[in-house]
């Protein structure tokens, strides 16, 4: 007997073998950093992507894919695996690291194949997770639709159970549908016709892909905070909505003793209270562990004690942090990225930015209208960063303004990323609209958004207009000023938003002082370069660049201590494509600020401190603008895929 006959047998049941897909490689980005050839196959996989509500029985599905574009699809079946090229997940299609590297592709599909560990089988369910995709997802498993989403910054989650078998291989198909500039959607500095403050979009899985084992009776959510007093309000959720009893402790995470242990049910609000905790602040963000167990399922998060609110202090109001003023200083960080656009290329990349920002002795982040993979917030929970988080803007084109059902649409986003991030501790202020961008004027709908976030979440402060058309919503009043810090200061350059002793006063954006970095630092694209004169204020040397930082610290110190300035956000942490504002360059590679001047001027007694003394004394500094705008060529010196020069 030979083989011969079966495997003859075997050839005529298996359907024709699909071409092999093009290898993934990383493909060279415009501009790369220090992590572009270190990320490998699976930067994200051993990243436990839902760390506030952990199980040990989970399975990373980040890797190499495969993709390829498509038209339109109308209850067309998936096509058989693999695709045309491989890819990987997660990132932007438009990234180098994506291996495709490819700019307006609208339609398109991803696939991979999956076991499911044997373990996992008894009596048990399998979740399938997917943290964010850009824009549209339909999510196909062994060819049954199984779950959909619209919305590119927030997670997603179906239960895959009666699709898949533990046997063999499955197959998860996933159809991406990515109008970026077409309709008004949540995009936030995405475009396809970019310019100098918009930049190349991100289509598709940009952030991880896993599977979980759950029981059949299993925790699916969990709404925890914990205040100054001890006060520790918890509720929760099951897939059954029953409920159920079960066990909660508290853990200091300094010490290893347990300060709470609550028999308590689930699907229902309680709070109880621990005694003395110690309080997070940025100096100092202590945290507790948190176990729950409820029959089968046992789950770990955690949490900190601290409240937000706002205050009288001496005449003024302030944001507090445990009853105390603290005022807000910090980045404005958009999270863009030169080889992964908005993935960053690895964990410990995304790490390093925050390092910086904590090492120049700032204590706050505004997370500028994009939605972090969530082990970002972990990291400002861990590291003590106050997070202002922006809920990312709808961009409204050729004068339409939204419909009533994008508006709508703006609005349930926004929900979903509230309930995403809410347990965070270092979340500590919503933002809704940025500089008008989807803000409807005629009436103003963030009067009503702004109610819809305080009542899903009354812990926290919310920042309805982050400069332009304030209307009075909203706890703060929120100034951008360019390159001179205006805040609170009774010149205000636009006549809508004239000071309001009502609500917080908030430098929202200031700064954006540039210099031109050397070609190897810079993004060299044409949209880009052409546009770099477009920055604030650009300077000829590092000698005027620093003076001139130095010089607004300065003036925002003044403000503090002269009128009302409650904080205050620099613009940026990094260079975004042609803008070379950054404390560092886009590709992280030079710290253009001066660090140890940064850190003193920081720390210098009046910045973080206040003395509302309300002497009125009006200065204004002509912008020492040296600007030298005749920049060379920048050669072609690295490879750019040709859709890129427009
Ligand atoms: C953009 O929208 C227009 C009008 O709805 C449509 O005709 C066009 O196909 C869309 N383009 C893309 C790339 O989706
Ligand atoms: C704890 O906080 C919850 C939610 O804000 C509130 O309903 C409850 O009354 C508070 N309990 C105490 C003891 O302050
Ligand atoms: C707290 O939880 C983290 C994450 O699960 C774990 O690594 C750490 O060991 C825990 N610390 C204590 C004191 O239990
Ligand atoms: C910037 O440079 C471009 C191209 O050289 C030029 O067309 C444009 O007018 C300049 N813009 C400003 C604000 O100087
Ligand atoms: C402006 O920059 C260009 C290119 O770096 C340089 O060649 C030129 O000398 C500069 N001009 C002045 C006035 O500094």
């Amino acid at each position: 007997m030979t083989l011969l006959p079966i495997a003859v047998l075997l050839s005529a049941l298996l359907p024709p073998c699909a071409a092999a897909p093009e290898p993934y490689k990383v493909l060279e980005p415009p501009l790369d950093t220090p992590w572009t050839s270190r990320a490998g196959n699976t930067p994200w996989a051993a990243t436990y992507p839902r760390p506030q509500l952990r199980r040990d029985l989970w399975q990373s599905l980040d890797g190499i894919w495969t993709f390829q574009p498509t038209e339109e699809i109308d209850n067309q079946a998936p096509p058989a695996l693999p695709l045309e090229k491989e890819v990987l997940v997660p990132s932007c299609i438009e990234s180098g690291l994506s291996g495709i590297q490819v700019m307006g592709v609208t339609n398109m599909w991803f696939g991979t194949k999956f076991s499911v560990p044997p373990l996992w089988t008894n009596n048990r369910r399998v979740l399938l997770h997917f943290e964010a995709v850009d824009y549209e997802a339909t999510v196909y498993v062994n060819g049954d639709e199984v779950g959909s989403n619209r919305g590119g910054y927030t997670r997603f989650s179906m239960d895959i159970t009666e699709s898949i078998t533990h046997s063999e291989f499955n197959e998860i198909h996933v159809y991406v549908f990515d109008p970026t500039d077409n309709l008004s959607i949540p995009q936030g500095k995405q475009t396809k016709r970019l310019s100098h403050i918009f930049y190349t979009p991100c289509t598709g899985i940009w952030q991880s892909v896993w599977l979980e084992s759950v029981p059949e009776n299993y925790i699916w959510g969990l709404d925890l905070t914990a205040d100054m007093t001890g006060n520790v309000t918890v509720t929760v959720h099951t897939n059954k909505q029953q409920s159920t009893p079960l066990e909660i402790n508290i853990v200091d995470t300094a010490t290893g003793k347990y300060v709470a242990a609550e028999q308590l049910v689930s699907d229902k609000t309680f709070s109880f209270t621990v005694d003395s905790p110690k309080l997070w602040t940025p100096d100092s963000p202590s945290l507790y562990n948190v176990t729950i167990k409820m029959g089968d399922d046992e789950v770990a998060s955690y949490t900190a004690f601290r409240t937000i609110s706002s205050g009288m202090v001496d005449g003024v109001l302030r944001p507090l942090l445990n009853g105390e003023f603290v005022f807000y200083f910090g980045p404005l960080d958009q999270g863009y990225w030169p080889d992964g656009i908005y993935t960053p290329p690895t964990p410990s990349a995304m790490a390093h930015d925050l390092e910086l920002i904590k090492r120049l002795g700032m204590n706050m982040v505004r997370k500028h209208i994009k939605v972090e993979p969530e082990v970002f917030y972990e990291a400002c929970d861990r590291m003590g960063l106050l997070v202002i988080q922006d809920m990312p803007s709808m961009r409204v084109f050729d004068n339409r303004r939204p419909t009533d059902d994008e508006q709508a649409e703006f609005g349930r986003q926004l929900e979903v990323m509230v309930r995403q991030l809410r347990n965070h501790p270092s979340i500590a202020v919503w933002v809704i609209y940025n500089e008008g961008w989807g803000q409807i004027t005629d009436y103003h709908p963030e009067f009503e958004l702004t109610e819809r976030v305080k009542r899903l979440d009354p812990t926290r402060l919310v920042d309805a207009v982050t400069g332009w058309h304030d209307h009075g919503a909203g706890d703060f009043h929120d100034n951008h000023h360019y390159a001179e810090p205006q805040c609170s200061t009774p010149w205000y350059s636009q006549p809508n938003t004239a000071y309001d002793a009502n609500r917080i006063a908030l430098q929202g954006e200031f700064g954006g002082i540039g210099l031109r970095p050397d070609d190897d630092n810079l993004w060299p694209l044409r949209p880009a370069i052409d546009t770099i004169n477009e920055t604030y204020e650009i300077h000829a040397g590092i000698e005027s660049y620093h003076y001139r930082a130095r010089t607004l610290l300065r003036l925002l110190r003044e403000q503090v201590e002269m009128y009302a300035c409650s904080g205050a956000v620099y613009t940026q942490t990094t260079d975004v494509e042609g803008e070379v504002n950054g404390l560092m360059t886009y590709d992280r590679r030079v710290v253009r600020i001066d660090e140890e001047a940064w850190r003193e001027d920081v720390k210098a007694d009046g910045l973080m401190a206040t003395n509302n003394d309300a002497t009125f004394i009006v200065f204004y500094l002509e912008a020492t603008r040296s600007v030298n705008t005749t920049f060379h060529e920048v050669t072609n010196r690295r490879c750019c895929p040709s859709m890129w020069a427009t």
